[in-house]
């Protein structure tokens, strides 16, 4: 296994959306963060060679490899990011456990529970740090969030309900993307959007107990895309069959005994990234929107009542988790952060054995509720969560 060192060298599989939002989360990391190592950023991988080459210069990579296996294989790597589609997340994580890397991956962990299992065992077995990209978790609202319900100031919770909600499928001409292939994506809005939705229901209030879902593919047919960028792209005129949830909603019974619905939707006009929650106690409420990040609504059910009503905390003073590390108050920051944040944390995890979550467990556990929802769309009735 690799040692810690002054320097921990990150070696990191594609350089798209996802490649560029790490990338710049390790460029920026140390001007604003105090770290015991420095991040470098070694080697980037792709399989066009032009395309990888052009991103290594401009994204600031000291090399690049058009072969993840020669990466994986590299003395000169500390840890492996994975930011390739799901189909590729368990081969290339298994093979760089196995060469004694760390691994961080995106999420959703894999293609399925099994395979998240097997790269779980993996990493623990191998004794290696491993962590997935549930980056919504690092926002200072979010966190702000989790200490509230933490301090008990909502009391017992009754109610979660979250949204994710995107319209970028809405046009029926939208080319047939990765996303909307099961063999590559593994499910549609389930998997890619709902997951963080789990994710945060997760870290905030607890485990799930049971759940019940229904989901739905407006669009069967798609274009063939001559060419894609970001989450559009240019179809050619023959078409090929959507194999994914177009939208996918849930009811689910918390350990807890807290109610939860959960709606991901990539059809919903109008939303571009809705990705909200809401959550209701016996002492009061918070809600949150990723649109508006930086933003916490709170109500307390103990405010006089003539003042009582929702109040809007802008989490951006030094007391908010990560927030002091930018800029003066009210200087907000935006979407890219949190990858700022979750890499800050997962390289101090493997620099100063930090604790740090969310891990493969964590994984594991979201596609866990993912599994559970689709089998019980398939039953037709409530699934509990242990049975998957
Ligand atoms: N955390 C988040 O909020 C978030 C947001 C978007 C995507 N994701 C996840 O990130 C992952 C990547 O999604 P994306 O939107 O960046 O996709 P993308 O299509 O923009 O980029 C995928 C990259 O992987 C590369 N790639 C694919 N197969 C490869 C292989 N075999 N070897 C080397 N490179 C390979 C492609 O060349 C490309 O550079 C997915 O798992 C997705 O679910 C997470």
């Amino acid at each position: 296994m690799v040692g810690v060192s002054k320097k921990i060298n990150v070696g990191m599989v594609g350089y798209k959306f996802m490649g560029k939002a790490h990338s710049h989360a390790y460029k920026d990391v140390g001007m604003f963060f105090d770290m015991d190592a420095d991040v470098v950023m070694k080697a980037i991988c792709g399989r066009d060679e032009e395309g990888v080459k052009a991103a290594a210069a401009k994204f600031g990579w000291e090399s690049y490899e058009t072969d993840w296996r020669k990466l994986v294989a590299r003395d000169d790597i500390d840890f492996i990011d994975i930011n390739a589609p799901s189909d590729a997340h368990k081969e290339i994580a298994l093979e760089a456990i196995a060469a004694g890397k760390h691994v961080f991956c995106e999420k959703p962990l894999a293609l399925n529970l099994s395979d998240a299992r097997e790269m779980l065992d993996a990493a623990e077995k191998a004794g290696v740090k491993h962590g997935i990209c549930f980056n919504y978790r690092f926002l200072p609202a979010v966190q702000l969030a989790k200490s509230i319900i933490d301090s008990g100031k909502l009391g017992e919770i009754h109610h979660y309900r979250a949204t994710y909600l995107q319209d970028w499928l809405v046009d029926p001409e939208t080319p047939l993307a990765w996303r909307l292939k099961k063999e590559v994506a593994g499910s549609g809005a389930h998997g890619d959007i709902n997951a963080h939705s789990i994710d945060l229901a997760r870290f905030l209030i607890g485990e799930f107990d049971r759940v019940v879902g229904h989901n739905r593919t407006f669009v069967k047919e798609r274009p063939i895309p001559v060419s894609t960028s970001g989450l559009s792209g240019v179809g050619s005129s023959e078409k090929g069959e959507v194999t994914v949830d177009d939208a996918t909603a849930f009811l689910a019974d918390f350990k807890n005994g807290a109610m939860g619905i959960f709606v991901a939707s990539r059809f919903a006009t109008g939303r571009k990234n809705a990705n909200t929650f809401e959550i209701h106690g016996s002492k009061g409420t918070i809600r949150w929107d990723l649109e508006r990040l930086n933003e916490l609504e709170v109500y307390f059910r103990e405010d006089e009542p003539e003042l009582a009503g929702f109040r809007r905390i802008l989490a951006t003073e030094p007391q908010h988790k990560y927030a002091g590390n930018w800029w003066p108050t009210g200087h907000i920051i935006g979407y890219e952060h949190g990858f700022v944040h979750i890499v800050y944390e997962f390289v101090q995890h493997i620099a100063a054995n930090s604790p740090f979550a969310p891990t493969f467990l964590d994984g594991v556990r979201c596609q866990e509720v993912l599994e559970a929802v689709d089998l019980s769309i398939e039953r037709g009735t409530w699934v509990s969560v242990e049975e998957v």
